[in-house]
């Protein structure tokens, strides 16, 4: 596996990959990584010549009371499980060469990233997209790889390279949950094992929804009702959002006609997780 922190090197050598006629599947991480970033590894590899993963923690995308200095960095044993599933390059820059002295250029969100976690987390979306189009303009690839557990993100990157006409296609994947049910996310490691057993309400209350709707329901306020009543059971700390929306635009929904996404953000302690599910009308 081939280890770089030089954008031009990376660029130079997944260009002259291409120009041989391979695809090039990108994965982008923070690190932190788990079964979650490395599913999405293994589709690269399914699908594409060479898998490229990138870590890097964006301080653009995190709050000034976020965990940014917090979140996990733990770059040797990252490293070891992207050999041990097969990734052929790994980009991990510094900030210096992400955000140069002098960096003044962000990418304005599409309309898709104003509500759920573009409100609760003011300027996220902007330093995800920013991060995001950077690293599509340094590493050319064929298909980027997201995880569906970031819903919103995968919507917003979507329409983002849809709007500016940016030649890659984005690849959604299905959520990677612990055997408990609870979504896998570098952020798990910040629970106490009082809180984890708290979490798994988040998928519960997914569950319970989709039951619902299972029975015949198709009304998103009883749907809604019925998650915010399981979140706190548990308890959750608090609950940022929790609804029933248009699975494109994010819209919420009054009744599921055809198709919905349950969504919701909820704080534990001092932990904030984030889980969805697409409910399916049989
Ligand atoms: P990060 O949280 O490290 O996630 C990297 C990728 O892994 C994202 O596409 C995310 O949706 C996916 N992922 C995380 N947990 C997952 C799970 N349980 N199942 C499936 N996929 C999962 O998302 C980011 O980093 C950043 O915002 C980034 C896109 C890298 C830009 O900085």
């Amino acid at each position: 596996m081939n280890v770089l922190e030089n954008p031009h090197e990376a660029f130079y050598q997944l260009d002259f990959a291409r120009r041989e006629g391979k695809r090039i599947g990108l994965i982008p991480t923070m690190g932190g990584l788990h079964d979650g970033h490395l599913t999405l590894v293994r589709h690269a590899k399914q699908q594409c010549d060479l898998a490229v993963a990138t870590i890097f923690v964006n301080p653009s995308q995190f709050g000034p009371n976020e965990d940014f200095t917090r979140y996990p960095r733990t770059l040797d044993s990252d490293l070891e499980k992207l050999d041990a599933c097969g990734c052929d390059v790994v980009f991990t820059p510094s900030i210096d060469v992400m955000y140069p002295p002098g960096f003044s250029t962000y990418v304005e969100p599409p309309k898709v990233a104003a509500r759920w976690e573009g409100e609760c987390r003011p300027g996220h979306f902007r330093g995800v997209a920013t991060i995001v189009l950077k690293l599509f303009q340094m590493l050319p690839a064929d298909v980027g790889f997201f995880g569906s557990k970031d819903y919103q993100q995968v919507a917003v990157l979507t329409t983002m390279v849809r709007d500016l006409d940016v030649p890659i296609r984005i690849e959604a994947c299905e959520t990677v949950r612990d055997a408990d049910g609870l979504a896998m996310s570098s952020r798990n490691r910040y629970l106490s094992p009082d809180e984890r057993a708290r979490a798994l309400a988040l998928y519960r209350s997914l569950k319970s929804a989709q039951c619902m709707v299972d029975a015949g329901t198709r009304d998103a306020m009883l749907l809604e009702q019925e998650i915010r009543r399981i979140l706190q059971a548990a308890p959750v700390d608090s609950i940022d959002y929790a609804a029933i929306v248009d699975v494109e635009t994010m819209e919420p929904l009054a009744r599921i006609e055809s198709s919905a996404v349950a969504i919701m953000a909820v704080r534990i302690g001092t932990t904030r997780l984030i889980d969805n599910l697409v409910l399916q009308l049989k």
